[in-house]
Order: C-alpha cells, then sequence, then structure tokens
C-alpha cells in the first residue's frame, strides 16, 4: 500500500511518552506508526528533524461570531486563527445572531461554517427557557453538546431560572450530550453591578467586584446538584476561582458526570496586569487575584481540572478600550496563543508535554465522545497534528495574529515554543507559519462523536413523566 504522506524524525507525543517515530497517512488518518524502516512507500515525504509532533489541539470554547459579528471574527478568520495555534478541532458557542437555538438556525450556521472552515468543528446548542422544547430537533439536527449561560456575558442571552435547568437537564440527561455552562449566577452579579452603577464606580475593577468567586461556587454547586439528580452530563466552563474548585472536586467524588476547562489568562495572568492593559483584559469571568493561580495550576495537573481552553471572545480595540468598564465588550482572542504560551510553560518546567498533550487533545477527546478518533495519533485516527518546535522563540504580536481582533494581553509576550507546521485530516492547513488554501476543508465532528449511554436519574420526577401521567388520567403519588 503507498500512503499519502510520510512524516519523519519526528518526536511523536502522546499522554504517557514520547517516542521518535515515524508517521504514515492514508485518506486523512494514520495508517502506521513506528520505525522509519517500517513505513510504506508515500507519494510525499516530510522532514519534522527537530520537531515534536502533538496531535492536535481540540478548544472546546471558542466564539467565531458567525453569524452575527463580522466585525469581530468569522468561520475563516477564526478557523485560521486555530490553524496558526495548533487547533485542529473548535467548538463554537451559540452566542450569535441569532443564537444558536433551533434546528433551522444550527443548520445554518453548519452551512456557512462548512463553507469557510479550515479546521473540524463542532457547535453548541443553547440551553435557555426558550429552547427547552427545541432539544430534541438540536440533537437531530448535530449539536455536538449544549451551552447554558447561568450569567449575563456578551450576547445579553438570559440565564435560565434553576427551574428552567432542571427541565433543561432533564430533557438532556438521556440525550447523552454534556451541557457546558457559563456557571456565574446572574442575580448576584446584576445586583452588584446595579449598587456599582448607581454608586458612579466605572473603573476596571469595578467589574471584578461585580463577579466575587462566590458566584462561581454557587453556580458550579447548584449546576452539579441538578446535574446529580437528573444524571446530566455537564462541563464548567473557564474556571477563574481557586473557590470553585471545592464544589467541583466533592461533585467529582460524588460520582457527578462533571468536567472542567480553565483558560490559559487563569493561569498566566492576575488583577496585577489590569494597569498594563485596562479593559483589555476585561473577561468573564475576571482574571483574579494572584492567589488564585497555583491552585488552578494544581487543579489542572492532578486532574480536577481536566482541560485547557481559551474562550476565543474576539472584540475590536474600539469595543475593548472604551472608558466606563461597564460597556467595555468582555473577552479577547485566544485560539492561536493558547499551544504558544503553554508550550512556553513546558519550557520553564510547569508541565510535560505529556501533560500538555492530556489537558489540550486526549482529554477532550475523550470526553466530548470523539476519542480515538480525535485526541489520539494511532492507525485509525484522524492525522490531525501539530507540529511544533519546542526551541523556538517568539514575541506574540497582536497585529500579526490571523484573528480580525487584534488586540489581546498578549501583546509584546515572549514565548520559547511554536507551532510551526498543523494538519487536519491529513492535510496542511498551516506550513511553516503560512496559511494553506484549505477554505473549507473543516467539517463537524457530531458525525463521529460518541457518547457514552446516558444514566438518566430520578426520571420518574421529570416534567416529562409527571404531565405524561397526569394525561393518561393517573394522580397517585409517585413512590
Ligand atoms: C464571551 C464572548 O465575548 O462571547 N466573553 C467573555 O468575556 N468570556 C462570552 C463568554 O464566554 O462568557
Ligand atoms: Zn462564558
Amino acid at each position: 500500500m503507498t500512503a499519502d504522506l510520510v512524516i519523519h524524525n519526528g518526536k511523536v507525543v502522546s499522554p504517557d511518552t514520547v517516542i521518535d517515530a515515524s508517521i504514515a497517512i492514508k485518506d486523512g488518518r494514520v495508517l502506521a506508526i513506528g520505525a522509519a524502516a517500517a513505513m510504506p512507500q508515500a507519494i510525499e515525504i516530510f522532514d519534522a528533524k527537530g520537531l515534536h509532533i502533538l496531535p492536535g489541539a481540540i478548544d472546546v470554547h471558542v466564539h467565531f461570531r458567525d453569524p452575527g459579528y463580522p466585525h469581530k471574527e468569522d468561520w475563516e478568520s477564526g478557523t485560521a486563527a486555530a490553524a496558526f495555534g495548533g487547533v485542529t478541532t473548535v467548538f463554537d458557542m451559540p452566542n450569535t445572531i441569532p443564537p444558536t437555538g433551533t434546528a433551522d438556525i444550527l443548520a445554518e450556521k453548519h452551512k456557512i461554517a462548512a463553507s469557510k472552515a479550515h479546521v473540524d468543528f463542532g457547535l453548541y446548542g443553547l440551553l435557555g427557557d426558550d429552547t427547552i422544547e427545541a432539544v430534541p430537533a438540536l440533537v437531530a439536527g448535530g449539536v455536538i453538546g449544549f451551552k447554558c449561560y447561568m450569567g449575563n456575558t456578551f450576547g445579553k442571552i438570559p440565564s435560565p431560572s434553576t427551574g428552567a435547568m432542571l427541565e433543561a437537564f432533564e430533557v438532556v440527561a438521556p440525550t447523552g450530550k454534556r451541557i457546558s455552562l457559563h456557571a456565574e449566577t446572574n442575580d448576584i452579579m446584576e445586583r452588584r453591578q446595579k449598587r456599582l452603577m448607581a454608586a458612579g464606580i466605572h473603573d476596571q475593577f469595578a467589574h471584578l467586584a461585580a463577579r466575587p468567586p462566590v458566584v462561581a461556587v454557587e453556580a458550579v454547586s447548584r449546576a452539579a446538584i441538578l446535574a446529580e439528580w437528573t444524571g446530566a452530563r455537564i462541563h464548567i466552563l473557564h474556571i477563574s476561582s481557586a473557590d470553585e474548585l471545592r464544589p467541583l472536586r466533592e461533585a467529582k467524588a460524588r460520582g457527578v458526570d462533571i468536567t472542567g476547562e480553565t483558560c490559559p489568562h487563569y493561569l498566566l495572568l492576575s488583577t496585577e496586569d489590569y494597569d498594563r492593559v485596562p479593559g483589555v483584559i476585561a473577561v468573564n469571568p475576571p482574571v483574579r487575584e494572584a492567589r488564585n493561580q497555583a491552585p488552578i495550576w494544581a487543579a489542572l495537573l492532578d486532574g480536577s481540572i481536566d482541560m485547557i481552553a481559551t474562550d476565543h471572545a474576539p472584540h475590536t480595540p474600539e469595543e475593548k478600550t472604551r472608558n466606563d468598564i461597564w460597556t467595555v465588550d468582555c473577552g479577547f482572542p485566544g485560539v492561536e496563543t493558547q499551544m504558544p504560551l503553554m508550550l512556553n510553560e513546558v519550557n520553564a518546567g510547569r508541565m510535560s508535554i505529556c501533560d500538555y498533550v492530556r489537558m489540550s487533545s486526549y482529554n477532550p477527546a475523550r470526553i466530548w465522545g470523539l476519542f480515538p478518533r480525535k485526541g489520539s495519533l494511532q492507525p485509525g485516527a484522524d492525522a490531525d497534528i501539530a507540529m511544533v518546535d519546542l526551541g523556538r522563540d517568539h514575541v506574540i504580536r497582536d497585529a500579526e495574529i490571523q484573528s480580525r481582533s487584534k488586540i489581546s494581553p498578549w501583546d509584546g509576550c515572549k514565548i520559547k515554543g511554536l507551532p510551526v507546521h498543523t494538519l487536519v485530516r491529513g492535510r496542511f492547513v498551516m506550513k511553516d507559519r503560512v496559511l494553506a488554501n484549505t477554505k473549507g476543508w473543516g467539517r463537524s465532528v457530531h458525525t463521529i462523536q460518541k457518547m457514552p449511554s446516558p444514566d438518566v436519574r430520578n426520571a420518574e420526577h421529570s416534567m416529562h413523566a409527571i404531565t405524561a401521567q397526569r394525561s393518561a388520567g393517573r394522580r397517585e403519588k409517585i413512590a
């Protein structure tokens, strides 16, 4: 058999080991991995001398703004940024215009993404008060999972009541899909923000003051209780505080199917950076005091936090630098800088390159039902590859990033370790730091997603069961 491509001389990284090996690729999949002499003939040979070969990163939290905000980002610019960042699969959030809350809107977004994307993708469906009835159609239409905004953030999607969340979890649980949560409790933040605004306080630290860690502690705890009751799978987005780790760990210890992510900005930035990049650093949840960093790192390394994502949230410089913090759009781009920033930490000895692969690729693939097609480089897997030069020095420049949003807290950051080539299903989408002509190559990964069978609990108490029983004319108490 002749392979399409054989990559020689690289160091192939898995969560357990780094081995010197060659990789043969055919029809977009890994055909063989092993000694150079054992490789089949190939149409193309590629020399990866001096490079580490990683399964491409899977970023389960990006906002590509398409449709709705083309001045901030679209599927082409967003996935170009992913390709430059060694990211081969992205999951896009539903706070676009219109929000991804019906099967028709989802189908339209699938079309847009498939026509423009350089990398593979999954699309979240919105789980809110008004979309519970649309859940079966959204699942049939191919959502990768659901997103629930427990707290207000960019896009002003109303947060569902606890009652609506319970009903939503009851409906999603039997589908086996995971629900990602923006876990900040809205009514705490709303009240504090109103009081601060009324007092005429509008500096950037007021944003932090309106969102103390207890908003996350309360939201994570409450979501975990609803997940435990219904058996719904949940994922805590953008973990920002040491405090919310306790309810996360307690829920895991109770056997709740709960996972979590953090982002480079919570690992590497703190309130000490606010005055360096005023307004630019504003993000939900906020970057917090430096004392939160060590516990978040420890949780990532001990597995309490399962993965690194970016919350890539592009906005324009004008939208990021308004004087009144309450009018600043929160978030900044990150899909392109996550891998360089984290490889720099590998070089600094904060974690091993194997740890990094576990957090950036292997765990997201497992948790989202994509393993082993994604998140691994074993035979049969998709040839989604980031080739990285761990010795390469680089300065991050906002003006040079692929994202349409040329403003981030990382401008001027000196790092060592850079993705230099990225392949998606065997095809170079970025080579030698140059984007390939691969617009429209990206495909939705929902077709390969296999979530384990659901473990539904307390179904007899669900609204669905109660109303079905009532309409059957039975009123007795359920035992
Ligand atoms: C995100 C955005 O801009 O869409 N902003 C942010 O501050 N994180 C929304 C979100 O993920 O909360
Ligand atoms: Zn969020």
